[in-house]
């Protein structure tokens, strides 16, 4: 089955519908465009017209290629038949069945219908349909015009070769499309849930304040923080994808959802949107205060353990002894040590020195627990130390062993497979890496035992460990 020459309609031309519209049309298809409210089919393709304006103007796309781009949008005022219907109405199961039996009622026998839902069971949305196997899932991400990724949904009833080929036409459009099971969050909206959630489990337990624990991720690549993106995103919803993940999880506890953010929820400080969520706008975060970082010095270094952050101080500090079959990473300096986290906390441990984070990049902030001097330490690689409470795991650490044990899950309940769940996570949430591969930089023994700790500080489900990894 192919989908590659087909006439697509396209159902709802809102924020979503036009722009599936407009990427359908640059690639070539005729796109009927349709809504239910009078006007807006034709209001889409006049701002369409604009947008492609905007791009011949700023010379990314050609004159003419504008002008056939635009005369293939077809907006129409009634259900018409189609080889590909892309429904991107509003979020409720019962009009959406509703709409599919309209279609059905239409559409010749071999016609493909590929709902955008962002939340709801592509399983359930096929239920009572005469035939099911052809719905799937093509959920893009906003803005979708410059979004790579696809997720291709496979619902229970859903055929393989209409997956595969929804699949293969999100390709021929330019975009990355990843094969995923009709699961709570697909992929990305559910391997991201940690991101938030360990960043609110901080905020609770006063381990930092929210501008530094965004320049901590920020320096770790990602590119916003927690907070600043979750007052983009609006804290309703991001709060109601939580609540609606963890629901549909069977209220398993992994996802339990944060009275920070409920508590802002409440106060109606939903961020951006409302001047007001973990900062205050138009202003955003308050800058960093300076730290003033006093030069070590010491008269007996030592360089613990082998691995990636060893190797970098070793060859920031040629002059020091080198203990490669130490079970810890980090420096022992005049007997003080400073240690990368391993999931426990700088009083269990370090006697007197310091704990740091994972340090993902070669320079900028970094957070550490424990004695200042000896952190000043990772001055020696081109990073800035700042304070934090003694938690376990600190930030970095966390949040990324946290989102690998999250895809980890996903892969071992055959959601996505390890690719898949990069692919995703690099292209629907711009994440600097994917979950597999800060896995195969890190190592798998260190996320576990990690984990485990963080299991035994907090007890309860959050932290346990996915069978896959173990
Ligand atoms: P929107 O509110 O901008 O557009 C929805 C459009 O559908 C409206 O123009 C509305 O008049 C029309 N509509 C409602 N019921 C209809 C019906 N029965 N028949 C025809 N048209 C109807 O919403 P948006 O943001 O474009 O979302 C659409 C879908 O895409 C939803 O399922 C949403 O969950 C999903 N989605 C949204 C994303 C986002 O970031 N906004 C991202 C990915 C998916």
């Amino acid at each position: 089955m192919t989908l590659n020459d087909s006439r697509i309609l396209v159902v709802g031309a809102g924020l979503m519908g036009a722009g599936i519209a407009q990427v359908a049309a640059q690639a070539g298809h005729d796109v009927a465009l349709f809504d239910a409210r009078a006007g807006a089919a034709e209001a889409a393709k006049a701002k369409l017209a604009q947008t492609l304006d905007g791009l011949v103007a700023k010379g990314r796309l050609a004159a003419d290629a504008a002008q056939a781009a635009l005369a293939r949008i077809t907006p129409i005022d009634a259900l018409c038949t189609a080889d590909l219907v892309v429904e991107a109405i509003v979020e409720n199961l019962d009009i959406k069945r509703a709409l599919f039996a309209d279609l059905e009622a239409l559409l010749p026998a071999e016609a493909v219908i590929a709902t955008n839902t962002s939340s709801i069971s592509v399983t359930a949305l096929a239920r009572g349909m005469k035939r099911p196997e052809r719905l799937v899932g093509m959920h893009f991400f906003n803005p979708v015009p410059l979004m790579k990724l696809v997720e291709v949904v496979s619902g229970l009833g859903t055929a393989p070769d209409v997956a595969q080929a929804v699949f293969d036409l999100a390709h021929r459009w330019g975009k990355t499309a990843v094969h995923t099971r009709s699961t709570p969050g697909f992929i990305v909206n559910r391997i991201a849930r940690p991101y938030y959630a360990e960043t609110l489990m901080l905020l609770q337990d006063r381990a930092a304040a929210p501008e530094l624990l965004d320049a901590l991720l920020r320096a770790a690549g990602f590119r916003m923080g927690p907070c600043e993106l979750m007052d983009l995103i609006g804290h309703d919803t991001n709060f109601a994808v939580t609540n609606s993940v963890f629901a549909a999880n069977f209220f398993d506890r992994r996802f339990t959802p944060s009275l920070v953010q409920q508590e802002l929820v409440d106060a109606g400080f939903f961020g951006r949107k409302s001047g007001r969520g973990f900062y205050r706008y138009p202003e955003g975060a308050p800058a960093l205060p300076a730290v003033a970082v006093a030069t070590p010095t010491a008269a007996q270094i030592v360089v613990h353990g082998k691995g990636v952050v060893a190797d970098r101080f070793a060859a920031a500090l040629p002059d020091a002894v080198r203990e490669l079959d130490s079970d810890w990473t980090g420096l022992n300096v005049d007997g003080r040590q400073l240690r990368l986290t391993d999931g426990r906390r700088t009083t269990e441990l370090s006697r007197g020195g310091a704990v740091f984070d994972l340090p993902l990049a070669a320079s900028g902030d970094i957070a550490f627990a424990g004695d200042a001097a000896t952190a000043a330490w990772l001055t020696v690689l081109g990073l800035t130390p700042r304070a934090v409470a003694d938690v376990p795991g600190l930030v970095v650490a966390r949040t990324v062993a946290m989102l690998i044990n999250e895809a980890a899950d996903a892969v071992q309940q055959g959601v996505c497979d390890e690719a898949g769940a990069d692919a995703a996570m690099k292209l629907g949430v711009n994440y600097p890496a994917g979950p597999f591969e800060w896995l195969a930089r890190w190592d798998r023994r260190a996320v576990v035992a990690l984990l485990d700790r963080l299991d035994q500080h907090y007890r309860g489900e959050r932290y346990r460990v996915s069978p896959y990894l173990k």
